[in-house]
């Protein structure tokens, strides 16, 4: 499915008397079905209020947004959030927490099992179904909740910083297992992080946002053949685009003294 994010403005309310905190400022950004767009920006600038707009949990205050050419008025089944910390329920177990998604869109019986079965394979939960999250690690904890995003099979991943609080091994290990996982069933991905290395490896292309109101500084292609190994990250095409988007990132904002 395509997203179309178009001229989008945003603001939060504050009340009457304050005004509004703008917070995007006309961001235009297209992406193609099946494509994996990394959002890239500094902390605070509108990310995680860019995906929310994408998601429908948020309207835009000017401008539109559109998947497969309809306006976004409220989430729905062919987009699933993936939120950085996993708010698993605690008295739920693995099956239990990647089940949770689906019994609340009216899935039972057999194939709710078998979704579950599935999902929870794929991210290679095998042999742990039944454990509650206290005694999981970080790392499996987030593979629990992708695996709830992927039983419901959306057409389109919002993630937010999904792998943001995990330490550096475990981050490379699931970016790995992420790819290998949704190349095959060719998902849109919209993909917000801050972490430079992380959009270049992932991506096919990378959206650079500017300090908030954020705006869309530049779009960079990602020209580097998949599937990806981790070798990737030691080659020369990788080190140019890292330095780009750091220079990008890095350079003063138009305007500000
Ligand atoms: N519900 C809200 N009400 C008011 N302001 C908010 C709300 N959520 C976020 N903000 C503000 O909007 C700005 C952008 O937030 P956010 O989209 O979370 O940024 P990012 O994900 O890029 O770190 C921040 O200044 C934040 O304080
Ligand atoms: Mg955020």
């Amino acid at each position: 499915m395509s997203v179309s994010i178009d001229s989008v403005s945003f603001e939060y309310g504050l009340g009457a008397a304050k005004g509004g905190l703008p917070v995007l400022d006309g961001v235009t950004l297209s992406i193609e079905p099946g494509a994996f767009v990394a959002v890239l920006g500094p902390s605070g600038c509108g990310k995680t209020t860019l995906l929310k707009l994408v998601d429908g949990l948020l309207v835009p205050t000017k401008g539109r947004v559109e998947v497969n050419g309809a306006p976004v008025r409220a989430p729905s089944p062919e987009k699933a959030m993936v939120f950085q910390h996993p708010s698993l329920l605690p008295w739920r177990t693995v099956d239990g927490n990647v089940a949770y998604g689906l019994e609340l869109t009216g899935v039972g019986g057999e194939l709710l099992k078998s979704r579950v079965k599935s999902s929870v394979e794929l991210v290679g939960l095998g042999g742990f179904e039944s454990y509650f999250p206290h005694a999981l690690s970080g790392g499996m904890q987030q593979r629990v909740n992708i695996a709830r995003a992927a039983a419901l099979d959306p057409q389109i991943l919002l993630m937010d910083e999904p792998f943001g609080s995990l330490d550096a091994q475990t981050r490379e290990d699931l970016q790995m297992e992420f790819l290998s996982i949704f190349r095959k069933t060719r998902k849109t991905v919209v993909f917000v992080t801050h972490d430079i290395a992380e959009a270049v490896f992932m991506s096919d292309f990378v959206a650079v946002l500017s300090q908030r109101p954020a705006k869309v500084k530049e779009l960079v292609k990602i020209d580097i053949p998949r599937p990806r190994a981790p070798e990737v990250r030691d080659s020369s095409a990788f080190a140019g685009y890292y330095r780009r988007l750091w220079s990008m990132l890095h350079r003063p904002e138009e305007g500000a003294t």
